[in-house]
């Protein structure tokens, strides 16, 4: 099989038997820029450049102390959080294991549990001012339902945010095409300040998805 590292065109060579869809996903691996990137910048995903543009963007990671990383796996969102803010807390949960990370508090669990926010919660020690949700359910193939269980994780994050997050915080979901919700975006607007969509370059233009930006929490004192 080809390996990655050079700077020509690749296509999978070996004989052994894929399905279509995961040579094709391959082969994609193989000739995209961000995935060599994120090789040579020691990032353990792609995804890493997304919170990085939107960084860039939103000024999200200045001057935070404490954040929440929802669907950590395999944890590129944290690395940016420790690179960019190295004082800041950081504590993640995810279903599937992560390999540690120096500085991170990771949790293997379903945030959709019972015991999940008050885990995140102690583990922080105070009020998180950053809460990213890069979680996306399995799709199982039929739209409307890989749309409704990805956009339940974001509404579970969103009033895990409300809940938790220090005035003036911030909250950021993937979401899917078609945007946010009319209720959920009812609620993230009478908590936040600004609520804005982004698709940062890093993001295939091919994928549905997109980010919700949700800056300046009023305040759990009662919304303005
Ligand atoms: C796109 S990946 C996250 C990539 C990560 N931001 C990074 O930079 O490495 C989405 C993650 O969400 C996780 N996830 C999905 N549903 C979850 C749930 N209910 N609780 C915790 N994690 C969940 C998945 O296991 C998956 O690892």
């Amino acid at each position: 099989m080809a390996r990655a590292g050079d700077d020509s065109k690749r296509r999978l060579t070996s004989n052994k038997k894929r399905k279509p869809s995961s040579a094709s996903w391959l082969t994609r691996q193989l000739n995209d820029p961000y995935v060599k990137r994120a090789k040579a910048d020691g990032y353990r995903s792609r995804a890493a450049y997304k919170l990085a543009e939107l960084d860039e963007k939103f000024g999200l990671l200045k001057g935070v102390r404490r954040v929440v990383d929802l669907g950590i796996a395999p944890g590129g969102w944290s690395q940016v959080v420790r690179k960019r803010a190295p004082q800041a807390a950081i504590v993640g949960i995810d279903l599937l294991e992560v390999e540690p990370l120096d500085g991170v508090t990771i949790f293997q669990m379903d945030f959709m549990s019972d015991e999940a926010p008050r885990a995140l919660r102690d583990a922080l020690g105070g009020e998180p001012d950053l809460v990213l949700s890069d979680m996306a359910a399995n799709t199982v193939g039929h739209k409307q339902t890989d749309h409704l269980r990805t956009m339940g994780l974001v509404e579970a994050g969103a009033w895990f945010a409300v809940e938790n997050l220090a005035p003036g915080g911030a909250y950021v979901a993937k979401v899917l095409a078609g945007g946010t919700d009319n209720d959920l975006l009812s609620l993230l607007k009478q908590h936040f300040k600004t609520v804005k969509h982004a698709k940062p370059p890093a993001s295939r233009k091919d994928s549905s998805e997109w980010y919700v930006i949700a800056q300046g929490f009023k305040g759990r004192e009662g919304p303005e």
